[in-house]
């Protein structure tokens, strides 16, 4: 017979009957914290503001034009473009807050979608066999989404993807400045529809659509660094999104 068993088993049934009482030994130790939370237990402790970029101010973030290229159902990747797609390589990271708790949004849905190299949407490359035909072309399969995606916030409300630079492109009589499309989404949020753009593009100062959204209203433009490793270079870049309370 197994004492520790039978004493493990007294042990039980004495508190089963209400004859035994759980208490905490006093030089008991912190239960330890799991050797990847600290950065998360130290932004619990943190005081103040979380710091957002590009836009710095604690607000949710500015909104912009939805453009007429989403589509749904994007495929869940972390690589926005297909493989050996030509262009820059560009690294964008960041962070997705809640701005009603200061805290970061895990599981939050984005959807990314932006042009190619030479400034094309996936839309513009099939052909137009529809009547619904949205600005000279259609909404492709989803099995031929390029340059597209969706992407969840980790348990930090970290996000990051692959891609390329798109290029900037003709619209009407306006040339859009190089730019990457955000549709946020996450529980007891409002949804939120953006843009990122690229610091010193010259297109920015004449993107305008009336006061508020366009390229030369947005304060969301960022800095990329060029990053250097033995197998070549990529650039980086940061963009954090701030989700407003709502349904
Ligand atoms: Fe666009």
């Amino acid at each position: 017979m197994n004492t520790n068993l039978e004493l493990d088993r007294r042990h039980f049934l004495g508190l089963a009957t209400g004859a035994g009482v759980l208490t905490l030994r006093a030089d008991a130790p912190p239960t330890p914290a799991t050797p990847d939370a600290h950065e998360y237990v130290s932004f619990l402790k943190a005081k103040g503001d979380p710091t957002v970029s590009p836009e710095g101010k604690w607000k949710p973030t500015h909104a912009d034009i939805l453009g007429p290229f989403w589509a749904s159902g994007a495929p869940y990747r972390g690589k926005v473009t297909p493989p050996l797609e030509p262009g820059k390589l560009l690294v964008v990271r960041g962070r997705v807050w809640s701005h009603r708790t200061k805290e970061p949004l895990a599981k939050a849905v984005l959807d990314v979608w932006q042009a190619d190299a030479k400034g094309r949407y996936d839309f513009q490359d099939h052909p137009v066999s529809e009547p619904r035909a949205l600005v000279g072309g259609r909404q492709p399969k989803k099995a031929d989404f390029r340059n597209r995606i969706r992407l969840v916030t980790d348990e930090e409300g970290y996000y990051e993807y692959e891609t390329i630079k798109p290029a900037s492109y003709r619209a009407g009589q306006q040339v859009r400045p190089s730019h990457i499309h955000y549709m946020a989404h996450a529980p007891g949020h409002s949804r939120l529809i953006t843009q990122l753009y690229f610091k010193g593009d010259p297109a920015i100062a004449g993107d305008s659509f009336g006061k508020n959204l366009g390229a030369a209203n947005s304060p969301l433009i960022i800095a990329t660094k060029n990053v250097k490793t033995p197998n070549g270079q990529y650039m980086s870049g940061t963009f954090d999104l701030v989700l407003a309370a709502g349904a």
